[in-house]
């Protein structure tokens, strides 16, 4: 594939590596790529981040046609960049694309832009504890009419931003409110696509939880609202009487690339984990009689972040006397150990940007 070059006139100045929140700061380039039925993917090139200019009739800003990736690339303590599980991301993106009617693209052709892509952008990649730079991947359809249809025409874009942690907290427990009214997602939605939509569906209840105090909502499933799905921005594990249990991916919930390291990494410590249905009775119960031990959320942004806290229907539940368990922390340490370099990367996870 060819992709054009177009070099902007200055570079901006790096920001302060221990002040950068979370997607604030965007770096010096963006990949971009069109797409037409006629002529598929064309036109790839790397150009100065800036303003989109699209068409006020665009399907994206009237019927939500859009989904969205979201990965790191880590800078390892010998100075080298590697991202993370890249090739996941890629697949995910095209599986949400079948779903919204977005036109794939090629896994080598989306491999070669995110990395020649990454790699222009590399000296971007933060190295203070904890930070990483987040690469963003979005498409959304770019059809100049109004009628609804799939898309004929769309863009591909990536923009990249060093962040810190998502949450204020750190590595510090999260406070989460169990949502028993809106739901995010139903089976034979689009809960398992990374779309935009998704997220638009889940601010009113979010905005409710934040205005409580609360970091994020845990979501029930769309149709008894009985059985846990996942947090707004990532999948939720749980250890009830020494067992660990995720949500089985339903069709409603992100099949978290984070969830899938550790449902593995856990295999390979021997400890088991089970998915399956988890239903808000169940760990009710568990938060009343104690012996739900763990609570923690894992996704890229949020890497793996223990709960503190759940409230449901008013009542609060402490999790884990409010502190980081052993399993949470041993999880954290492991998958950000291998994220940057600092423990062996025994599962070929890692791609190194060159
Ligand atoms: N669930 C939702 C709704 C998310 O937005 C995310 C974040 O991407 C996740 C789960 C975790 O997915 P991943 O581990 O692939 O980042
Ligand atoms: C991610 O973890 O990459 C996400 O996409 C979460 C996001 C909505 C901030």
């Amino acid at each position: 594939m060819e992709i054009k070059f177009v070099k902007r006139e200055n570079l901006k100045a790096k920001p302060d590596e221990y002040n950068l929140g979370f997607g604030k700061i965007f770096t010096d380039y963006m990949f971009m790529m069109d797409y037409s039925t006629e002529k598929g993917w064309y036109d790839a090139r790397i150009v100065p981040f800036e303003n989109l200019s699209i068409h006020p009739a665009s399907t994206v800003l009237h019927y939500g046609s859009e989904i969205f990736e979201g990965l790191k690339a880590y800078r390892r303590e010998d100075g080298k960049v590697q991202m993370f599980r890249p090739m996941e991301n890629i697949r995910r993106m095209n599986t949400s694309a079948e779903r919204l009617c977005l036109p794939e693209i090629p896994e080598d052709m989306a491999y070669e832009a995110l990395m020649t892509f990454v790699s222009t952008e590399k000296d971007w990649t933060p190295s203070a504890p904890g930070t990483s730079l987040y690469l963003r991947p979005f498409m959304f359809g770019n059809d100049e009419t109004l009628g609804v249809h799939a898309v004929h025409n769309a863009t591909f874009v990536i923009i990249a931003s060093p962040v810190g942690s998502y949450y204020k907290e750190g590595i510090n427990p999260v406070r989460i409110m169990i949502e028993d009214e809106d739901v995010r997602a139903v089976r034979g939605g689009t809960g398992y696509a990374k779309c935009g939509g998704n997220y638009a569906a889940s601010n009113r209840a979010g905005e409710r939880a934040a205005q409580k105090g609360y970091s994020q909502v845990l979501w029930l499933d769309g149709v008894e609202r009985k059985y846990i799905e996942e947090v707004g921005a990532m999948n939720v594990m749980f250890k009830i009487a020494g067992e660990v249990v995720t949500p089985m991916l339903s069709g409603s919930i992100l099949p978290g690339i984070t969830r899938k390291s550790i449902i593995e990494l856990l295999g390979r410590e021997g400890i088991k984990i089970t998915e399956r249905l988890l239903s808000i009775d169940e760990l009710e119960a568990a938060m009343e009689n104690g012996t739900l031990e763990e609570a923690w959320g894992c996704g890229t942004a949020a890497v793996v972040s223990p709960i503190g806290e759940l409230c449901y229907k008013g009542v609060k539940y402490e999790v884990g006397g409010g502190k980081i368990g052993e399993v949470t922390q041993k999880l954290y340490d492991t998958l950000t150990g291998i994220q940057w370099g600092k423990v062996e990367d025994t599962f070929g996870w890692t791609v190194e940007v060159k």
